[in-house]
């Protein structure tokens, strides 16, 4: 796969737009094509909009499965939840990205690729006057991709350019999978990149707070520890990061979750390794962090073997060459 990841949309597609506050979801997949919205319609402008961003990967076996559906399908429940959108069904949503990946099951490519689940709510209430109301319908698809790499080079070690001065979002609202949280994020990462080319991703440390990149979650390892921030309100809890830590600690590493100081990533750099955790991202390497004018490079810069061992457990559940101790995989088409 070389076009862009995420520009390239299969055919099939499903939709259930509520009645009443109710998803009405007809039980078929619809062709991939435009809808009609109010202008007034309330994601529009009151930004009532969540996404999830989930996979299916062929299987050594000839199967197909969707990784870790379930707690993807959790993590969008409360998304809604949390921007007010009208309740979803987990069920229905379930069933939604089921039927979609398995009308689409043409169009998964060969691995590494994979196929890209993206389920998207938006508000629908056409009424701007409700700024201070939550919309009272809404509508929920599912649309796939065919996708390869997320980072253009394939695995190769990227360059983290750390960003103390302006938060990704706010703090209540990370943990979100909203829009408008990527909206926030668009200009500190613009600008940045502007300034420096070889920039791939922001890592997030408000005030010194380390939490996450852009489109990903950030991990620091050694032959002993695996060492990520630990878990509240204020970045995503990445189902990735959840499945990185399972494995770390099934290969016996010790999983420290707790705040990472900024200044031990000097001493990490010199003994240890970084990477990022994520749907799209999946397992990453970090090769170089640039702070203020200080350019930390993790040992030679290249991917460490502690990253490479870990990416190597995860890819394997994915791709149902390991054994699925965790029960992640969801087999759509045997
Ligand atoms: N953080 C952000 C901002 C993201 O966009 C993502 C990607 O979805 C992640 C973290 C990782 O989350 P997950 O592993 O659930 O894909
Ligand atoms: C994902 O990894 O699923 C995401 O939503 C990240 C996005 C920037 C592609």
């Amino acid at each position: 796969m070389t076009v862009p990841f995420g520009t390239v949309f299969c055919d099939w597609m499903t939709t259930a737009p509520t009645k009443d506050g109710v998803y009405q979801y007809g039980g078929n997949v619809e062709p991939y094509g435009d809808f009609s919205l109010s202008p007034a319609a309330h994601a529009l402008h009151y930004g009532s909009a969540i996404f999830e961003g989930l996979k299916a990967h062929w299987q050594v076996d000839g199967s197909l499965a969707i990784f870790r559906l379930d707690d993807h399908v959790t993590r969008m429940c409360q998304s809604a939840e949390l921007l007010r959108l009208p309740a979803l069904d987990a069920a229905v949503l379930r069933q939604m990205i089921v039927d979609t990946v398995e009308a689409n099951v043409g169009e998964v490519p060969p691995p590494p690729g994979s196929l890209y689940i993206r389920p998207t709510l938006i508000g629908t209430e056409p009424n701007i006057g409700a700024a201070a109301t939550p919309t009272s319908e809404a509508l929920l698809y599912i649309v796939n991709c065919p996708v390869g790499d997320y980072f253009k080079g394939g695995v190769r070690p990227l360059t983290l350019l750390v960003e103390e001065d302006i938060p990704r979002t706010t703090p209540q609202f990370g943990m979100v999978k909203s829009g408008a949280n990527y909206a926030m994020a668009l200009s500190p990462t613009l600008d940045a990149m502007a300034e420096n080319a070889a920039v791939d991703q922001i890592l997030f440390a408000t005030g010194g707070d380390i939490t996450e990149t852009g489109a990903a979650n950030f991990f620091l390892a050694d032959d002993d520890r695996v060492v990520t921030r630990q878990l509240d309100s204020s970045f995503l809890h990445g189902v990735t990061r959840s499945s990185v830590i399972a494995l770390a600690e099934d290969l016996g590493y010790e999983i420290q979750e707790r705040p990472i100081e900024l200044e031990e990533l000097e001493d990490w750099a010199g003994r240890g390794e970084a990477f990022l955790s994520g749907t799209a991202a999946v397992l990453s390497p970090v090769g170089t962090m640039l702070r203020g004018n200080s350019k930390i490079v993790f040992g030679d810069g290249e991917p460490g073997t502690n990253t490479l061992r870990l990416r190597e457990s995860l890819v394997a559940i994915q791709n149902g060459s390991g054994d699925d101790l965790h029960g992640w995989r969801t087999t759509v088409q045997s």
